[in-house]
């Protein structure tokens, strides 16, 4: 056995290499709510994380940074090819997310999938102390709890899932669906974002596998069979590290940030916002043709108003976000052109990633943020914007089709599809009376305030660690 009582085991690591000319790296924090919430959890705990350093063909050594001991799993370019762009964001993306844009079927990418789960498992089992706790997150490790508890039945298994789970009707298209629910089933709990994520898990366990279900527990054999396993799935909404972003939008330089940025954008009388990884799960084009068509309508107009949308790069070696790139961003260049005139853009496009100072004076510069997606596990960027907004101004604009739309009901829920209706939604939220705005911004507050990341953590491993006989290290 390993050392290590509280093990993680992700698809990438929580940390970025800066490398120094001598090409020695150091390592330090990626940003992140998770790490955030886990690093001191790891501190207190002999926490170790394993996870992919996140380029092709790096091998490295298991090393200590930031409190942790990283134990990376390198993967070559083929694992990339096949695992990471294919099964996981080919495949299983799509899939999940109810099936936005088809998911791609392909046996050698499935295979990969099983081989590189097989390899994080063997690295969890060769770090985990005994009777430790093992939390393994999200969708490209799905196999992963029953694989390592085959390796080391000791270990108590908490499975995170951090994007949605579809009906059995969509999830039933999936060739292997017997053993990505089987591979899954091997943990203790199983956590999703809404309790409608845990009630199609429970759905289709009943439908494709030998588990009955009864409430929130699906159990395997009986008296007379194997000994009985019993496994809980359940909600555990994930939010946001509310004490940083809070912290991080009450600096004066920040605060002054955030006026330079309404500068900068011509002072315009309203400035309204989306930032979104580049994914077709966002809803950036239906966002985009609602906003194009309000300018068209002469219901709004530049240089009144304007639109800035970061999209951050994101997966662009997978054919399905190289097409949305290019529709975005014809898009985006069509609405200027038909809209915007010398030195006033009716969007200002960015497709990079920006340090969280950055984003935190982007939301305090925003009167209205818009949140459009077709289907997300909870959508951080909503609880992040809330968080920002200490001095309870502005508008959040929140598809229901979000996670988050199930805690953040004081925003202006719409459905993406109905672009007359997010039209609506967004002049509102323009027209919307200071009084208004503070009342549906302190509520919200309230809710990203008593329910942070840390509380989430906190809720996640108390559950697991309730769990019968083993006894409980974290
Ligand atoms: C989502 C997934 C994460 C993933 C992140 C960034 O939030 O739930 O598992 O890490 O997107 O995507 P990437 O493919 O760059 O890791």
């Amino acid at each position: 056995d390993g050392a290590y009582d509280f093990v993680v085991v992700a698809n990438r690591l929580p940390v970025d290499a800066d490398v120094a000319e001598d090409g020695s790296p150091t390592w330090k924090r990626a940003p992140g709510g998770l790490v955030t919430a886990l690093a001191p959890i790891m501190r207190a705990n002999d926490g170790a994380w394993v996870g992919w350093p996140g380029k092709p063909d790096v091998t490295l050594e298991p090393f200590d940074a930031d409190g942790m001991h990283l134990v990376p799993v390198d993967l070559s370019e083929q694992d990339v090819e096949l695992y990471y762009e294919g099964f996981s964001n080919g495949t299983l993306w799509p899939l999940l997310h109810d099936a936005v844009v088809d998911p791609v079927f392909h046996r050698a990418w499935w295979n990969a999938y099983v081989r590189v789960n097989r390899r994080f498992a063997k690295e969890a089992a060769k770090v985990a102390a005994k009777e430790a706790t093992v939390w393994i997150q999200d969708y490209q490790l799905l196999l992963v709890p029953t694989m390592l508890r085959a390796l080391r039945p000791d270990l108590r298994i908490g499975f995170f899932l951090h994007i949605p789970f579809p009906p059995p009707e969509i999830f039933a298209q999936l060739p292997w669906r017997k053993q990505i629910l089987d591979g899954l089933l091997g943990a203790d709990l199983i956590g999703t974002q809404r309790t409608s994520d845990a009630g199609n898990i429970q759905r289709s366990v009943r439908r494709l596998t030998e588990w009955t279900t009864r409430g929130q527990v699906v159990t395997i054999g009986s008296r007379w069979t194997r000994p009985e396993r019993h496994v809980r799935i359940a909600a555990f909404p994930i939010s946001i590290d509310t004490t940083g972003i809070t912290e991080v939008a009450q600096r004066p330089e920040v605060i002054e940030r955030a006026k330079e940025i309404r500068r900068d954008l011509g002072d315009p009388d309203t400035v309204l916002l989306g930032v979104d990884r580049l994914d077709y799960t966002k809803g950036i084009r239906h966002r985009l043709k609602a906003f194009g068509e309000l300018l068209h309508d002469g219901r709004l107009v530049v240089p009144e108003v304007t639109l800035v949308q970061v999209a951050s790069p994101s997966r662009e070696n997978v054919d399905s976000y190289k097409q949305l790139r290019d529709e975005v961003e014809v898009t985006v260049g069509r609405i200027n052109g038909d809209h915007g005139s010398l030195g006033r853009a009716a969007i200002h496009y960015m497709h990079h990633s920006y340090p969280l100072e950055e984003m935190v004076a982007l939301y305090l510069a925003a009167d209205v943020m818009l949140v459009t997606a077709l289907r997300d596990g909870m959508n951080l960027v909503a609880k992040e914007y809330v968080a920002a907004r200490v001095d309870l101004d502005g508008v959040l604009v929140l598809s229901e089709f979000a996670g988050a739309a199930d805690e953040l009901a004081q925003a202006l829920i719409i459905n993406p599809h109905d672009i007359d209706g997010m039209k609506r939604a967004i002049t509102e939220a323009i027209d919307m009376r200071p009084k208004e705005r503070r009342r549906r911004m302190r509520s919200l507050r309230r809710r990203v305030v008593d329910n942070d990341v840390q509380q989430w953590a906190k809720n996640f491993l108390g559950t697991l660690n309730a769990g019968p006989s083993r006894t409980s290290h974290v």
